[in-house]
């Protein structure tokens, strides 16, 4: 009988992509992640989201943070989840983490910006006044885009401190302006088997008009655990 592979082995055309060498200009590598159901929603209406995946996608988040220098979320993640966003699960170390708060409107007591844990950036638009910290974490002003923070300033001032493996973790909006920008090398979507009939999308772009309008994609499919796993590499606009 056949012996199933061990993890390492299995998981190593999902994971070596990530090891590559950037090849952008600003020599980040990025990519993002989202857990889907079969009718494309990361979270309820009222954003519960633990878990639209099951316990081998948690894993392979963690494993996602433990590769990668800086995890980045959205304000309204923080707000919902009160993530860690440490790599409990796996051996490795944890990136700093990385939270879009363009107006600063977060309170302080999420786990991003209280007590022990990895370095947090609150990145935030330069003409938002504010202390140079908030809680234990440190502002980084970074200059407004179309919409919320500017993608390539947000990736230029994570490399200028030495973060250049970045996992954007999430939520749909995040995920989606870093997609709709150009600025993903990989996008791993864990698709789960359940059906939600409504809640958070995990793609909110602009409808198209016309099929051919749309964005169409090579992948490669990865059974994870109950759960499909489909890794796209996209090349970087930006
Ligand atoms: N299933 C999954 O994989 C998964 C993963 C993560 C989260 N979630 C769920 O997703 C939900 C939240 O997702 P969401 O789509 O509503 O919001 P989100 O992506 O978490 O946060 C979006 C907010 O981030 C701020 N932001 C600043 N600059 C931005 C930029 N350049 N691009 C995008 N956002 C920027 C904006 O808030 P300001 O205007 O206030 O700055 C924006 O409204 C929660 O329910 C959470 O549980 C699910």
């Amino acid at each position: 009988m056949d012996q199933p592979l061990p993890d390492p082995v299995r998981f190593a055309p999902l994971y070596a992509p990530l090891l590559a060498v950037p090849e952008a200009a600003d020599g980040c590598f990025v990519i993002a992640r989202a857990a889907q159901s079969l009718d494309g929603y990361i979270a309820t209406r009222d954003g519960e989201s633990f878990w639209v995946g099951g316990p081998e996608d948690l894993a392979h988040t963690h494993r996602l943070r433990s590769l990668c220098d800086a995890v980045v979320v959205g304000a309204s993640t923080v707000r919902t989840d009160n993530p860690q966003l440490t790599t409990r699960l796996v051996a490795g170390p944890s990136p700093v983490r990385v939270v879009l708060d363009t107006e600063r409107r977060l309170a302080g007591h999420y786990r991003v910006f209280t007590g022990e844990g990895p370095e947090t950036l609150l990145l935030c638009a330069p003409d938002i006044a504010g202390d140079s910290t908030f809680g234990t974490a440190r502002a980084v002003k970074v200059r407004r885009g179309s919409y919320g923070l500017d993608i390539e300033a947000i990736l230029a001032a994570l490399a200028e401190r030495g973060l250049r493996r970045i996992l954007i973790e999430g939520g749909g909006i995040t995920v989606a302006s870093f997609l709709q920008s150009g600025a993903l090398d990989r996008l791993h979507v864990t698709i789960a088997p359940l059906l939600m009939g409504g809640g958070i999308p995990a793609f909110p772009l602009p409808p198209v008009d016309r099929l051919a309008d749309a964005s169409r994609f090579g992948w490669t499919i990865h059974p994870l655990g109950g759960d499909l796993l489909v890794d796209i590499p996209l090349i970087r606009r930006v």
